[in-house]
C-alpha cells in the first residue's frame, strides 16, 4: 500500500488523522517529527492494531538541515522499496511559543521556521517523489485570518514579509509578538499552498496542494507553552462555551484529526487543489481564507523570499515550478 509521510502525526490532531490512514484508507505511514521515542510508542501501536508499514522518521521542521537529513533519509527509502511509493505528505506540526522571542540554528525566528519554513523545504525536497494524484496537505488556522473571531484571540496576522519575520527583533528591534506570529506563520501556509497549486497547474503536474484549519480544539499538547491556568482555562466546557458563542471556529481532537485525513486521503477530496477546508462543529466545510491569503502577488514574494531562506540549491529543486 502506498505510503502518507505526516509531520507530527504522534500527538493532538495528527493521532487520529494517522489512526484512520492506517484504518480506514489503509495507508502505510512515515511519522516524521523531532521526537523518535514518542512516534516509535505510537508507531508500534500502529503496527499492531492495523498490521500496517509505519516508519519513524527524524525530522525537526526548525532545523533546515534536519529537514534535509530526514528527506535523504525519505529518498534512499523509496529508491530501495523500503517504503511503497509516497502519495501524500501532511505538513501538521506546529507551535504556538510563549515567552522571548528565540532562534533556530538557522539563525531564524522559531514559530515561522517551525511551523512554515521547514514544511517547505521537505516538500522542495520530496515533491518529485509523490506519486501522480497524489496530495500536499498544509495546516493551517483561522487565526491567520484578521476579519475573524478566530483571527482577532491571538494577534492579528501581520503583514511582514519573510525574511523580516526570520529575523524579528534583531539588532535591537522590537519582535513581533508571540500571537502575531503564529497567526502570520499560518496565513504562509495557506499563501504557499495557493501559490504551489497554482504553479502546480501551470506545469500540469497531477498533484494537489490543499490547506487545512483544525479549528480550535482542546486536548491536545498545542498550548503546551502557556502558563498552566491559560492551559486549564483554554480546556475548560465554559472557555469551549464562550468561544462557541464567540463564534469562534470549533474543532474536536477526533473530528479535527479525522477530517485531516479525509483531506489526504478520501477520493472526495481528490479535486479540490488550491482549497481551503475548515472543521467547524463537527462539520467539514470548504471555506473562503483571509483576503491577504489571496493576493497573488504577496504570494509570490514570500515563495522567492522562502527559495532564498532556505538556501534551496539547484541540484536539490526537485522540480522546478514556475
Ligand atoms: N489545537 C488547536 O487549537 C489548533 C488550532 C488551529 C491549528 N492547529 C494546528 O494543528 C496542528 C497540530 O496541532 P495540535 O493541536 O495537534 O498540537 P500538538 O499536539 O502540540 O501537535 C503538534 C505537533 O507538532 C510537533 N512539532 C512541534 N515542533 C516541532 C518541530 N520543531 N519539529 C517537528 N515536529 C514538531 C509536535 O511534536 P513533539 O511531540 O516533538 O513536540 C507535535 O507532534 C499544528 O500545526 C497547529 O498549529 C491547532
Amino acid at each position: 500500500m502506498p505510503t502518507i509521510l505526516i509531520t507530527g502525526g504522534h500527538s493532538g490532531i495528527g493521532v487520529e488523522c494517522s489512526k484512520l490512514l492506517a484504518s480506514k484508507y489503509h495507508f502505510n505511514l512515515i511519522l516524521a517529527g523531532r521526537s523518535p521515542e514518542k512516534m516509535e510508542t505510537f508507531a508500534m501501536e500502529l503496527r499492531n492494531t492495523y498490521e500496517r508499514k509505519v516508519h519513524v522518521l527524524k525530522i525537526d521542521t526548525s532545523s533546515l538541515a534536519s529537514v534535509r537529513a530526514g528527506a535523504d533519509e525519505c529518498r534512499k527509502m523509496l529508491d530501495l522499496s523500503d517504503i511503497d511509493p509516497l502519495q501524500a505528505i501532511i505538513c501538521n506540526a506546529g507551535v504556538r511559543l510563549n515567552g522571548k522571542v528565540s532562534y533556530t540554528e538557522d539563525g531564524y525566528e522559531q514559530t515561522f521556521a517551525t511551523n512554515y519554513l521547514g514544511h517547505v523545504l521537505l516538500i522542495e525536497l520530496l515533491i518529485d517523489r509523490i506519486a501522480k494524484n497524489g496530495r500536499i496537505v498544509l495546516t493551517s488556522s483561522g487565526t491567520h485570518d484578521p476579519d475573524t473571531t478566530d483571527g482577532k484571540m491571538m494577534g492579528i496576522a501581520a503583514e511582514y514579509d519573510a525574511i523580516e519575520l526570520a529575523n524579528t527583533g534583531k539588532n535591537g528591534t522590537k519582535p513581533v509578538s508571540n500571537g502575531k506570529l503564529y497567526a502570520t506563520s499560518k496565513l504562509n501556509m495557506i499563501l504557499y499552498a495557493y501559490e504551489l497549486d497554482r504553479r502546480l497547474k501551470r506545469a500540469d503536474i497531477p498533484l494537489s496542494s490543499i490547506a487545512y484549519d483544525p479549528g480550535a480544539t482542546s486536548g491536545t499538547g498545542f498550548l503546551r507553552n502557556m502558563p498552566k491556568p491559560v492551559q486549564w482555562l483554554a480546556g475548560s466546557s465554559l472557555m469551549h462555551w464562550v468561544m462557541k458563542r464567540s463564534g469562534v471556529t470549533m474543532g474536536d481532537v477526533i473530528f479535527s484529526g479525522k477530517s485531516l485525513a479525509r483531506i489526504a486521503a478520501d477520493p472526495a477530496y481528490a479535486n479540490v487543489s488550491g482549497k481551503y477546508f475548515q472543521s467547524n462543529d463537527g462539520k467539514l466545510i470548504e471555506r473562503q481564507s483571509s483576503k491577504l491569503s489571496y493576493d497573488k502577488q504577496r504570494a509570490e514574494k514570500l515563495w522567492n523570499d522562502t527559495k532564498t531562506l532556505i538556501h534551496l540549491q539547484s541540484n536539490e529543486a526537485s522540480i522546478r515550478l514556475r
